[in-house]
């Protein structure tokens, strides 16, 4: 297992948000926004329990914020980074400081928080490494999937079937402008990242879905994906063959290291016709070539997902059930809206401090919808997650979380573009 990198108390780190060019692959680049220069952005790392500290300088033109996805803030709402809720974005040429303890632990990351600027790619891993962990593993690696989208990110209009854009007069969805490939550490299947491993031993990888918009089905060929963790929290493992990874949501999986040779991780963009992302599984004995080998058909189910943790104060009745129907405008519109209403023209969601509060959520589009709550976990089923899809066609998810972390906490769709046009509220309760 590698030694956990305990050190000062404090981590530190120094972020600047600037314009850069963004290599892909081959040569190929484009005007990207970025964190350091480096896309994805660089790795901030700690261990479970410690303070971090991230000051980040915006040398971009427009103003920005930082959200660090899956850390719960205990007591440090202010730091979760959304504009106009917990703090007022960050100026042009300005400075901010943010601070947290690294809790809980897992595989996590941080975006901007400001309109489409996630889909600029200012985005990055935030590994918060567990002084225990559940499981065994030699190595690890962090895989970042997302779009290659070398445009200007724009609210465009799908009519929901994936692929084509609706477009003339037809009515409907807002949604992202067609990706051009698939990303895996910012790299194009063309010239792929690598994944090194030696015979006989565990990889964990950490998988985060980054895009603003596409769920991936991930699977590497003649290899078992042995889950062990969901958002953070640990699973009891459970081997399969694929999974699918909607926007924001994060799995670790170990494989076992047990057929030399170099296999391709595909990344396949679920309900579209973007062209699929690669990375390789390199063996160190192997001598390069790409072995083609077949992925099986069992994907991970919700219902594969046992938390390790006990989830005892989740369950029994709630104090509180608020219902919540996911749908948009197909006529003419131009919204995602949550009961009707579109953010910010939207009323907060009511509960009190220490309630246990379920959400029996309603898909009443087309499209999934990977809902994300700020600073707390939920359990669904039986795991714990902060992300989780609804699927699509009357799809219908219910989550429980109890209400201790007093705040205004966002809670919102992380398909970016549904995001921007309405889907989103927000859920204060005090102290
Ligand atoms: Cu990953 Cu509100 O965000
Ligand atoms: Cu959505």
């Amino acid at each position: 297992m590698p030694e956990p990198q305990y050190g000062d108390p404090d981590r530190e780190y120094q972020l600047s948000a600037t314009e850069s060019e963004v290599i892909v692959a081959g040569g190929e680049s484009y005007n990207g926004w970025t964190y350091n220069g480096e896309y994805p952005g660089p790795e901030i790392r700690a261990v479970e329990g410690e303070r971090v500290r991230v000051t980040i300088e915006n040398d971009l033109s427009e103003e920005t914020t930082i959200h660090w996805h899956g850390m719960v803030l205990d007591g440090d709402n202010a730091m979760d980074g959304v504009p106009g809720v917990t703090q007022a974005a960050i100026e042009p040429g300005e400075e901010f400081v943010y601070e947290f303890d690294a809790e809980p632990a897992g595989t996590h990351w941080y975006h901007s928080h400001v309109g489409l600027q996630l889909d600029r790619e200012l985005l990055g891993p935030l590994i918060i490494e567990e002084r225990d962990p559940h499981i065994e593993y030699d190595t690890e690696a962090t895989l970042v999937l997302d779009e290659y989208l070398p445009t200007e990110p724009r609210v465009e209009t799908s009519n929901g079937n994936g692929g084509g854009m609706g477009g003339m007069g037809g009515g409907g969805f807002p949604d992202a402008p067609p990706a051009e490939g698939t990303l895996i550490n910012g790299r194009l299947p063309d010239e792929p990242a690598t994944v090194d491993v030696e015979e006989g031993s565990r990889i964990r990888l950490r998988l985060i879905n980054a895009a603003a918009a596409a769920t991936y089905e991930i699977g590497i060929d003649d290899h078992d994906l042995v889950v062990t963790h969901t958002d953070g929290p640990a699973v009891e493992p459970v081997p399969v063959d694929t999974l699918e990874i909607g926007p924001g949501e994060r799995y670790d999986a170990v494989v076992e290291a047990r057929s030399p040779g170099t296999w391709p991780i595909q990344v396949r963009a679920v309900n579209k016709s973007t062209s699929a992302g690669r990375a390789l599984l390199d063996y160190d004995q192997s001598d390069g070539d790409v072995t083609e080998g077949e992925i099986g058909s069992r994907q991970l189910q919700l219902s594969d997902l046992h938390a390790i943790d006990s989830l005892d104060e989740y369950r029994g009745e709630p104090d509180r059930t608020i219902d919540l129907t996911l749908s948009g405008e197909m006529m003419g519109g131009d919204e995602w809206t949550i009961n009707g209403q579109a953010y910010p023209d939207a009323d907060p969601i009511s509960i009190e401090e220490g309630e246990h509060v379920r959400f029996r959520m309603a898909n009443r589009s087309p499209m999934r919808h990977p809902m994300h709550l700020h600073g707390h976990h939920f359990v669904v089923g039986d795991a714990l997650k902060d992300t989780v899809i609804v699927p699509g066609h009357m799809g219908e998810i219910t989550i429980d979380f109890v209400a201790d972390n007093s705040g205004a906490w966002f809670f919102h769709c992380h398909h970016l573009y549904h995001m921007e046009t309405g889907m989103a509220r927000e859920v204060p309760y005090e102290k």
